[in-house]
């Protein structure tokens, strides 16, 4: 049993059949019962009627009547005397009268009253209702045979098994509609998750409809698009990062095939290996970013958090940047206003405004300025680096975040970035449930925001 819709089906079915048994039951006892007590109620009152009759004029001639009423029907009437003796009846055979009789016997009824039997097991229904009249006293007993009360029994249970053959034939064919309205998109689906875990990624689901099958349908689709998006983002990081590293490698050679030359003095020599130091540096720094970044995709790196002040942490970053900026000839400002405690982990915070001043200091001219704040903004802590360098055109400012994008690549090139500070940036910024924004205007400057 490997079908969802056979699964389905026989739940279905056992859930139907102990509805339908119990529904069955319940109807069967309602209406048989219903009928019992009509038929009783019946007994009683017709019983009562030829009793008054013959309390009013108790002589041969009305008894005569009584059973001649009661003659050739379901039901039947037998007059008994004081001492439980038959006076007449209307029954085709006395003899049935014996087990009901012995019953009466026992304990004579002094009211009308309805013999206690089983309409199951009994051929008849009694009810007993005592006369007295003219000096004669006894019982008149009524009988009704309870054949109808079997037939319609007997009936029922023919209705009944054919509304409940007629609804398992219902059930089955909602299993046959069930099997190819749910399994085959299902089997569809089945298809198309194999077909993109062999790397096929362009997949062929239509809409199937509106309910939770569309939507796994659609979750597939959006997966394999997202699939081949990260296989394809993928490829062009690799070639970013090949492209990357090939350029300082192809330097390195060529300086230092350059270095080897006999001709060279020594302060020639000394220039070239300066190069291929920086060089070298170049691509430790960009190894060490590529590192990091992977890190934080793994989610392998943990932030420790611990509180400082906030002046004092502006203070020792400025601390650190100040030659820097002072040689390119660039002021750098700081306003950080009331200390506030801040919580985070101070390491990667630096590295945060570490690589926001960074690109401060490589993206602004001499005699421009840099500001650093820290301030609080309902209960949020806020940090910002204002330069007033080239700025960022508005449609590359979300895609400055994204690993290995740079605006101009000539320009970042000739200052030696490879893109992906801001990408870390941004990671560590989200690590600590922060946010990163950028406001930049192209030749007045940008504005880096970090709330935490
Ligand atoms: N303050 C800024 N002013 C102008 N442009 C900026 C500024 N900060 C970033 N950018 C632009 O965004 C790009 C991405 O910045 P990011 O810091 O990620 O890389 P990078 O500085 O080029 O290299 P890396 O930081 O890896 O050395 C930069 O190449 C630059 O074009
Ligand atoms: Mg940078």
């Amino acid at each position: 049993m490997n079908k969802i819709s056979t699964k389905l089906a026989t739940s279905f079915i056992i859930s139907f059949l102990i509805m339908d048994t119990l529904l069955m039951v319940y109807l069967h006892q309602t209406i048989t019962h219903a009928r019992v007590n009509e038929e009783l109620d019946r007994l009683l009152k017709t019983g009562s009627n030829h009793r008054d009759v013959l309390e009013d004029n108790y002589n041969e001639t009305t008894l005569h009547h009584i059973i001649l009423m009661e003659s050739g029907g379901e039901r039947d009437v037998a007059i008994l005397d004081d001492a439980g003796n038959v006076v007449q009846h209307s029954l085709d055979n006395e003899e049935v009268l014996l087990p009901y009789l012995n019953q009466l016997n026992e304990e004579l009824p002094t009211k009308d009253t309805i013999l206690p039997v089983d309409w199951k097991e009994s051929p008849y229904l009694i009810s007993v209702h005592p006369y007295t009249a003219q000096g004669n006293s006894g019982s008149l007993v009524m009988l009704q045979s309870t054949i109808p009360i079997r037939q319609l029994v007997h009936r029922l249970n023919i209705h009944f098994i054919l509304a409940g053959g007629g609804g398992i034939v219902i059930l089955f064919v909602v299993y046959l509609l069930l099997s190819k309205w749910l399994t085959r998109p299902l089997i569809r689906m089945k298809e198309a998750t194999e077909q993109i875990s062999k790397g096929f990624y362009d997949v062929d689901l239509p809409k199937l409809s509106n309910d939770e099958l569309g939507e796994l349908a659609t979750s597939i689709r959006t997966l394999s698009n997202d699939l081949s998006r990260v296989k394809r983002e993928r490829n062009e990081f690799l070639a970013s990062v090949s492209h990357e590293m090939g350029t300082p490698l192809t330097y390195l050679i060529g300086y230092a095939k350059v270095a080897q030359r006999t001709e060279l003095d020594d302060a020639e020599r000394f220039n070239y290996l300066s190069i291929i130091e920086e060089e070298a540096e170049r691509l430790k720094t960009l190894v060490k970013n590529l590192m990091d970044l992977a890190q934080m995709d793994e989610m392998t790196f943990s932030v420790s958090r611990s509180e400082f002040s906030s002046t004092g942490f502006v203070r020792d970053i400025v601390q650190l940047v100040q030659p820097a900026f002072d040689m390119k000839g660039i002021s750098l400002f700081t306003e950080t206003g009331d200390d506030f405690t801040l919580v985070a982990d101070r390491m990667r915070l630096e590295q945060i405004i570490l690589n926001l001043l960074d690109n401060a200091l490589h993206y602004s001219e001499s005699g421009t300025t840099v500001t650093v704040r820290a301030f609080q903004n309902k209960k949020q802590a806020v940090l910002q680096v204002q330069d007033n360098g080239c700025g960022i055109p508005v449609d590359n400012q979300q895609e400055i975040f994204e690993k290995l994008y740079r605006v101009e690549k000539s320009r970042s090139r000739s200052f030696g970035g490879a893109g992906l500070g801001l990408a870390i940036v941004k990671e560590l910024t989200e690590a600590h449930g922060g946010t990163i924004d950028v406001q930049s205007e192209p030749g007045h400057g940008s504005t880096f925001t970090i709330r935490l």
